[in-house]
C-alpha cells in the first residue's frame, strides 16, 4: 500500500462545508458536460463526494461506477447512496493498486484528488485508459504544488505540466488546464 494514501478515518473531512462550497461538485460536473444517460467512472471515489451528485445527473438511464482500493470508503459511499435513494445507479468496485477490477467502458472518467497518492503513475494510467472509448472525457482534479494551505505534503503533489504530458502521451487531446478554488487545478481532455 502507498504511504501517501488518504486514511479512511479522515473520511468525514471530505464532506466538509468548506469543500462543498468551494468545489460545488454537482455544478462542476454539469459544466464539464456530464449528462443524463452517461456512464460515469469515478476512480478513487472515496465516500462519494463526486459519485453522489453524478448519480443525480446521469439519472435512471445512466450509471455510476465508484472505484476505490479502500473498502471502508466504499461502504460509507454505499450508506450515503442508500440514504439518498441512489443505490440503483451506483455500483461500488473494490480495486487493487493498479488493477481497476472494472468491466465497463466509460463516457466520463474522473480522477479527483487521487493521482498524488498513486505510486506507479504510468502503469496506473495505462490500466485505466484501457476502459476509455474514443470520445470519452477524462478529468483530473489535483492539489496545486504551488499553493501551501492545507492538503497533502507539497512533495507528494503532482505539477499540472507533468500530468498534462502524461495524458498527451496516452492520446488524450483537447487538454485544458485551469486553476480552481480549494488550492487545486483541473485538467480535462478527450480520448481520441
Ligand atoms: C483524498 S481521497 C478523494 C476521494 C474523492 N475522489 C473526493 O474527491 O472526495 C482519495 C481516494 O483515492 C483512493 N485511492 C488511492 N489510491 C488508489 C488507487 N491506486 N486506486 C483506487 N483508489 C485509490 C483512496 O482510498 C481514497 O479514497
Amino acid at each position: 500500500m502507498s504511504g501517501k494514501r488518504f486514511h479512511p478515518s479522515k473520511k468525514k473531512k471530505l464532506f466538509s462545508e468548506k469543500r462543498l462550497k468551494s468545489l460545488k461538485p454537482a455544478e462542476m460536473l454539469s459544466k464539464l458536460n456530464l449528462k443524463e444517460g452517461d456512464i460515469f467512472v469515478d476512480v478513487g471515489a472515496g465516500n462519494g463526494f463526486f459519485s453522489l451528485p453524478a448519480a443525480e445527473i446521469v439519472g435512471e438511464k445512466g450509471k455510476v461506477y465508484s472505484v476505490d482500493v479502500e473498502i471502508d470508503m466504499l461502504l460509507d459511499l454505499k450508506h450515503r447512496a442508500q440514504q439518498a435513494g441512489l443505490t440503483d445507479r451506483i455500483e461500488i468496485c473494490k480495486s487493487e493498486d493498479n488493477d481497476a477490477n472494472l468491466h465497463q467502458s466509460a463516457d466520463f472518467m474522473l480522477f479527483a484528488y487521487l493521482f498524488h497518492e498513486v505510486e506507479d503513475k504510468a502503469e496506473f494510467l495505462d490500466n485505466y485508459f484501457n476502459f476509455l472509448e474514443k470520445g470519452s472525457r477524462v478529468v483530473f482534479i489535483e492539489w496545486d504544488p504551488d499553493q501551501r494551505e492545507e492538503g497533502p505534503p507539497l512533495h507528494h503533489r503532482v505539477k499540472s505540466e507533468q500530468l498534462k504530458a502524461m495524458l498527451e502521451e496516452r492520446n488524450i487531446k483537447n487538454i485544458e488546464v485551469k486553476a480552481i478554488d480549494y488550492n487545486s487545478y483541473l485538467i480535462s481532455g478527450l480520448k481520441v
